[in-house]
C-alpha cells in the first residue's frame, strides 16, 4: 500500500496533470480572439446596434434553448432581478428560493424588494423539494425561483403544477444548467421565464460577466428589454427619445462579451458531449468505492455537469460512529494532499448566511441542506475542459489510493472535534 501524500507519500496528481490545456476554463481559441477583434474593428461596442453581436447572441440562444425570445443582460444576478421585475410583482411579496444554491438566487428577489422564503432541497437531486415548496406557500407568495443546481434540472412537472395551482410565476435559475434537458426540452424553456449566467466559470462562459433571460412571453420579454436600459426603448438606428417608461437601471451586456459567448456557443454541444463522457468515466470508478454516493440523474432529464457533488456515507463504510462532517473534513485533507481538487461548495445554507441570519432566518430549519453540506465535497471547473478526461482518471486514482487507507482516516475522523460551518459562532458577526 503506498503512503498517503498527507503523511509524506508521493502526490498522485503532478504538475503535468494541471496543464491549462487540460484543465483550463474557458477554452480560448482563435474563434474567441477573432470575435473580440471583430468587435474592436467594427466600432460597435454597445448592445444598441441592430444586428450587432448582442442581438445575434440573443437570437442564437433563443433558438438553442427553444424559446421565442431572449434578452442579454449584464450578469446572472441581474437576470433574476429583471425576470421578477418584468412580471410586476409588488414589493414585499414572497418568492420561494431553495436554501441550497448560490447566494444570487436570493439576491435577485431582494434587489426587487421581495422577500425570499427559503425551501429545503431533495437529498438526491439537490434541487428544491416540491413538497417543501408547497408547504412554504402563503397568501403573499407570488413566484418560485427553481434552481437547476449543479446542472441537473429540477422536477419541473411538479413545479409547473404548483405554479399553476397557486397562480405563481415560475422562474428557472438556469445559471448552472446550459444544455441540460428535461423531458427532451432544454432548461430555459421550462418555466414562464428563465435566467442564465455567462460568468467566466459557467458552462457557456464569456470573458467576464454576462447573463441571458429567455421566455416565450412577448410581454415579459419587452419588460426585460425596457428595464435593462433605464426604462428606455432603444430601437436600433432610430434616434434615442430619452424617455424612461420604467424606473430602471443599466444592466446591459457589452458587444465584446456577446461575441465571445457566441464563439463558445458554437462549441457548447461538442464540449457538453466530451464532458459527459469524461464525467461518466470518472463517476463509474468513484461509484465503485464503498461509501461514495455519486450524482444521480433521473431518466427523464440530462445533466449539464457544471458541478460534481460526491456524498460520503460512514454507515455504508461500516463506521457509523464517525460523524459525516468529520469524515468529509479528513477526506478533504487527504484528497487535496494527493492533488485532487475537491472542495466544498456553499458551506453555509443561504438562510444561515450572516446577512440572512440577521433577518431571522436559521440554517437549522433546513435539515436536508445541512446534511448534504456536511457529508459532501465537490469537483468544479477542471472537468469543464473537454480535454480533462485523463486528469479525471488521475483524480479517480487519488480517490482509490485514499480509500485504501480508509480505516486509519476513519479512526482519525472519529477523534476530530468537528463542528459544522453553518452552526452560529459565539462571537457576533463571525
Ligand atoms: C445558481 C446561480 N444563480 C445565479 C448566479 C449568478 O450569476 P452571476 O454570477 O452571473 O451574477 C450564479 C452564479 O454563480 C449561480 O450559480
Amino acid at each position: 500500500m503506498s503512503r498517503l501524500a498527507m503523511f509524506g507519500g508521493t502526490r498522485t496528481l503532478t504538475a503535468e496533470n494541471k496543464e491549462p490545456a487540460l484543465i483550463g476554463w474557458p477554452v480560448v481559441t482563435d474563434a474567441e480572439r477573432e470575435s473580440a477583434l471583430r468587435v474592436l474593428d467594427s466600432g460597435q461596442f454597445t448592445s444598441n446596434n441592430t444586428d450587432g453581436e448582442v442581438q445575434l447572441l440573443e437570437r442564437e440562444w433563443a433558438e438553442y434553448v427553444g424559446t421565442a425570445h431572449c434578452a442579454a443582460v449584464s450578469n446572472g444576478t441581474a437576470a433574476i432581478e429583471l425576470a421578477l421585475a418584468a412580471a410586476g410583482i409588488e414589493p414585499g411579496a414572497e418568492v420561494l428560493v431553495p436554501a441550497f444554491t448560490f447566494i444570487a438566487s436570493a439576491i435577485g428577489p431582494v434587489q426587487r424588494s421581495l422577500t425570499p422564503v427559503f425551501v429545503d432541497i431533495d437529498p438526491v437531486t439537490f434541487c428544491m423539494d416540491p413538497a417543501a415548496a408547497e408547504a412554504a406557500i402563503t397568501p403573499r407568495t407570488r413566484a418560485i425561483v427553481v434552481v437547476h443546481l449543479h446542472g441537473l434540472p429540477a422536477d419541473m412537472t411538479a413545479f409547473r403544477a404548483l405554479a399553476d395551482r397557486y397562480g405563481l410565476l415560475l422562474v428557472e435559475d438556469a445559471a448552472q444548467s446550459h444544455a441540460a434537458t428535461y423531458l427532451g426540452a432544454r432548461t430555459g424553456s421550462l418555466g414562464d421565464i428563465a435566467t442564465f449566467s455567462l460568468n467566466v466559470v459557467k458552462n457557456l462562459p464569456t470573458c467576464g460577466e454576462g447573463g441571458l433571460v429567455t421566455t416565450d412571453s412577448a410581454d415579459l420579454h419587452r419588460e426585460v428589454e425596457l428595464r435593462r436600459q433605464f426604462g428606455e426603448r432603444l430601437q436600433g438606428a432610430r434616434e434615442r427619445d430619452y424617455r424612461s417608461r420604467r424606473v430602471a437601471g443599466n444592466e446591459k451586456l457589452s458587444a465584446v462579451q456577446a461575441a465571445f459567448a457566441r464563439a463558445q456557443l458554437t462549441r457548447l454541444d461538442e464540449y457538453h458531449e466530451a464532458r459527459t463522457r469524461n464525467v461518466h468515466a470518472l463517476l463509474d470508478r468513484l461509484g465503485r468505492l464503498p461509501g461514495v454516493v455519486t450524482p444521480y440523474t433521473p431518466s427523464d432529464r440530462t445533466h449539464a455537469w457544471h458541478i460534481l457533488r460526491l456524498r460520503f456515507d460512514p454507515v455504508a463504510l461500516g463506521r457509523p460512529e464517525v460523524a459525516p462532517g468529520a469524515l468529509r473534513a479528513i477526506l478533504h485533507r487527504a484528497l487535496r494532499a494527493e492533488g485532487a481538487p475537491v472542495q466544498p461548495y456553499q458551506v453555509v445554507p443561504l438562510p444561515g448566511q450572516p446577512a440572512f441570519r440577521e433577518l431571522g432566518h436559521r440554517a437549522e430549519d433546513f435539515p436536508v441542506t445541512c446534511e448534504v453540506i456536511e457529508d459532501s465535497l465537490t469537483l468544479q471547473r477542471w472537468h469543464l475542459n473537454p480535454a480533462s478526461g485523463p486528469v479525471l482518471q488521475r483524480i479517480a486514482d487519488a480517490f482509490e489510493k485514499v480509500w485504501e487507507h480508509l480505516d486509519v482516516l476513519c479512526t482519525a475522523a472519529a477523534g476530530l472535534d468537528h463542528r459544522p460551518a453553518w452552526q452560529p459562532r459565539e462571537k457576533a458577526g463571525v
